[in-house]
């Protein structure tokens, strides 16, 4: 199985691409790690935890960055509500997963412990990962891919122009898309696209306990609007490493707008080449709405 380390920030979304990745066998979860974003790493932290203590999962979880590099946090409440994930009544969080040190330095040592190449996959802010990769540089080597959800090819879902994961610190985004490594974004284009449909979620709460809870969650996520469908950005992310024939892929330089008075937080993702730069990044730019159900389903029904 493909070694990861999940970067992450709980979040209803980010309990659907947890729950897919920890229940398929072609992954194999290292560590955890969270970060300030949907709400405060306290929150995010504990959220974690319960999912983890949920499905009885032992694997080690770090506490991550509590605010972004330079700017003041910002939260997605509105969409994940208070705690960062209601609307369940989960068991008590697992502390005992805690590991000792900060995330950036347990991503470093499973990194150069582990034999061969990890895979990252950062579904919240860039902090820890801005961080990670400015303090041990020498962990670049180490990486096999890094996959983000955040960015968009167009328009924004925090700002006009930004998604959420990028606009919460791009100081921290722009040094990660300028780090050479090798890069893939799932965009919020793709993830506007990975729809479960009010059909869907009904289906999988008759699944299995997972279902059930992740159907309950869904009746809070967006504050509980979810005739038009519920976007799974995060996990577009799984689906990629499991699946990326789902995905239209284009390589292309991405800049990430840190200056701009109204825009800070954008992705510039040059598909045309206008900025004469060679390219830094694989862009998901299109997926298959159908291959999307699919594979939710099935990964669903893979989970308890
Ligand atoms: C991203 O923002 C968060 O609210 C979601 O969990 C996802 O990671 C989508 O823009
Ligand atoms: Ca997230």
């Amino acid at each position: 199985p493909r070694k990861i380390i999940i970067d992450t920030d709980p979040g209803i979304d980010d309990a659907v691409a947890i729950a897919a990745a920890l229940f398929d066998e072609r992954l194999d979860i290292r560590l955890f790690t969270t970060v300030a974003g949907n709400v405060s790493v306290d929150k995010v932290t504990k959220n974690l935890l319960k999912l983890l203590a949920f499905w009885n999962k032992g694997v080690p979880v770090a506490i991550g960055s509590d605010r972004p590099l330079l700017r003041e946090a910002i939260n997605a409440s509105d969409i994940h509500g208070s705690t960062g994930m209601d609307g369940y009544e989960f068991p008590k969080s697992k502390y005992e997963l805690l590991t000792k040190n900060h995330a950036v330095i347990e991503m470093y040592k499973v990194l150069m412990e582990s034999k061969g190449k990890t895979t990252i996959v950062g579904i919240g802010p860039l902090t820890n990962i801005a961080l990670l990769l400015r303090i041990y540089p020498e962990c670049v080597e180490r990486i096999e891919e890094l996959v983000i959800m955040g960015g968009s090819l167009g328009r924004g879902n925090y700002g006009v122009l930004s998604e959420f994961n990028i606009a919460a610190d791009p100081e921290a985004a722009k040094i990660v898309f300028e780090s050479k490594i090798p890069l893939t974004m799932v965009s919020l284009d793709v993830g506007e696209k990975a729809l479960v449909l009010p059909e869907v979620r009904d289906q999988i709460q008759k699944m299995n306990k997972t279902g059930d809870m992740i159907s309950q969650l869904f009746h809070y996520y967006r504050g509980g609007n979810s005739d038009t469908g519920l976007k799974m950005y995060d996990g577009c992310a799984i689906a990629y490493l499991l699946e990326p024939e789902m995905f239209e892929v284009k390589e292309a330089y991405v800049a990430v707008e840190t200056q701009g008075m109204l825009t800070a937080g954008a992705t510039l993702v040059d598909l045309d080449g206008y900025l004469g730069n060679a390219t830094n990044c694989r862009v998901c730019v299109d997926i298959d709405e159908e291959q999307f159900r699919e594979w939710f389903l099935e990964a669903i029904q893979k989970c308890e």
